[in-house]
């Protein structure tokens, strides 16, 4: 049978200094991080704080991997590169995590994350979502699983993203827009602005609001957790294994961090422990409209907006900061995980931002020369790796993360294939 890793690699133990520990905010009596225990399924919480390079995933979560489509394919993007005009100057290859049946890589944590909530006795699983890819997964892996969902979905994705709003109810999810009048802090939020196209932040305290109103629910969380990036690691395992030589870039987008780490941190890990990868280098990329790794600040910040998480050392835009409504809604996050903000911190990861519509014309182009539509947030990844194929040297070898497909964000390329259609744009810059 083709290579599925049997454990997630936990970067935390090989990286050169301490990891920066979650913090409960000095303006509360009730400590967060002591209220986790009622939040998060158990396993999540030792997974959180182990110092293990391995954690073994439960074989019941690798059969489901299998099932919903891994090992994902590592593909030479050889349209692409005639399409650029880059073909045997640069070679570029792609981790398709699309091909997983939910569409994205969101799918690798949200199966161990809802089989544990289920083994600790939960009967529904909370979250937030933003474009819905996150919603989508859960929702999946709870009707594989037999739990109930409840997803909380940013108000400006709950408008625009009707499809996967639906496909989520189909699948049995509850779906409530957010700010909704279900929370404390959803009504607050209404209360100042009526129209609130709702922010990632304040989903996530809603969700866990609502966790905390009865014992047997539980959060699951999209991103930013070590526990959660560390999922996400199987892609990058796989990587390791399929890649025919080392690159000279791995390149992924960046929101809360997830994808990225996932892909990259089995190959940064080998570079921190001096076994391989040393000339690689690390590229995020993210939206210029929450760039938190490009131009946040590096301090303690709250993981959500209404302080009911611990506070995480981390690139910040300010937890309060409103993004405005863009199609990637799923970079809408205003901070980065610790591990990925210390490494970009300490110089191993580069970071750039791009604007939406210079995005959305690089994944057209990538979609007419792949026949893959891929998913605005990993788009940002594609506009990157544009950018390094025309700079880099003769020779090079790029690998990024295509970290979904965008199959039901139509709605993303709406006015973009208008524009093409009528002749008033091309694909190019120029
Ligand atoms: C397809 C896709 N890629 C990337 C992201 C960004 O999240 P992360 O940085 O955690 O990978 C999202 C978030 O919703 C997403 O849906």
């Amino acid at each position: 049978m083709t290579y599925l890793p049997s454990y997630w690699y936990n970067i935390v133990a090989d990286l050169p200094v301490p990891l920066p520990p979650l913090l409960d905010p000095p303006e509360y009596e009730s400590s967060r991080i002591a209220q986790l225990t009622k939040i998060l399924p158990s396993r999540i919480i030792d997974e959180e704080y182990t110092l293990n390079r391995l954690i073994r995933i439960p074989e019941e979560v690798r059969a489901v991997y299998r099932k919903i489509g891994r090992p994902t394919p590592l593909i030479r993007a050889e349209g692409f590169e005639k399409a650029l005009g880059v073909h045997r100057v640069v070679t570029i290859y792609y981790k398709y995590e699309g091909a997983l049946l939910a569409g994205s890589h969101k799918l690798n944590t949200a199966v161990p994350q809802v089989y544990y909530a289920k083994t600790d006795g939960a009967s529904e699983v909370v979250t937030e979502t933003g474009a819905g890819q996150w919603g989508l997964a859960v929702s999946m892996a709870a009707a594989m699983l037999g739990v109930k969902a409840a997803i909380f979905m940013t108000r400006s994705s709950y408008l625009s993203k009707v499809s996967r709003r639906i496909a989520m109810e189909a699948l049995g999810a509850k779906v409530i827009p957010s700010p909704s009048r279900r929370t404390k802090t959803g009504k607050n939020a209404l209360y100042r602005n009526a129209h609130h196209p709702g922010t990632l932040g304040l989903a996530i305290t809603e969700a866990v609001e609502y966790v905390l109103a009865s014992p047997y629910r539980r959060y699951v969380a999209g991103s930013v957790l070590e526990s959660v990036i560390t999922h996400q690691t199987v892609i990058g395992q796989e990587v390791l294994h399929q890649m025919p030589e080392e690159p000279d870039y791995m390149v992924a987008c960046v929101g809360g961090g997830s994808n990225m780490a996932g892909f990259t941190y089995p190959a940064i890990g080998m570079k921190l422990r001096g076994e391989g990868f040393e000339k690689t280098k690390f590229i995020a990329a993210e939206s210029a409209a929450a760039p938190r790794l490009s131009r946040g600040e590096y301090r303690y910040d709250g993981l959500d907006t209404g302080l009911v998480l611990p506070l995480a050392k981390m690139y910040t835009l300010g937890r309060e900061y409103v993004p405005p409504p863009i199609h990637a809604a799923g970079l809408r996050y205003h901070g980065a995980s610790s591990s990925l903000s210390l490494l970009r911190k300490l110089g191993y990861i580069k970071a750039v931002a791009y604007e939406q519509e210079e995005v959305l014309r690089a994944a057209i182009l990538f979609a007419r020369s792949e026949g893959i539509i891929p998913a605005p947030e990993s788009a940002h990844a594609i506009k990157a790796v544009i950018d390094i194929s025309h700079k880099a040297p003769k020779g090079s070898v790029i690998i990024f993360n295509l970290s979904g497909h965008g199959l039901l964000d139509t709605d993303a390329y709406e006015s973009i294939c208008n524009e093409l259609v009528t002749g008033e744009i091309s694909v190019f810059n120029d």
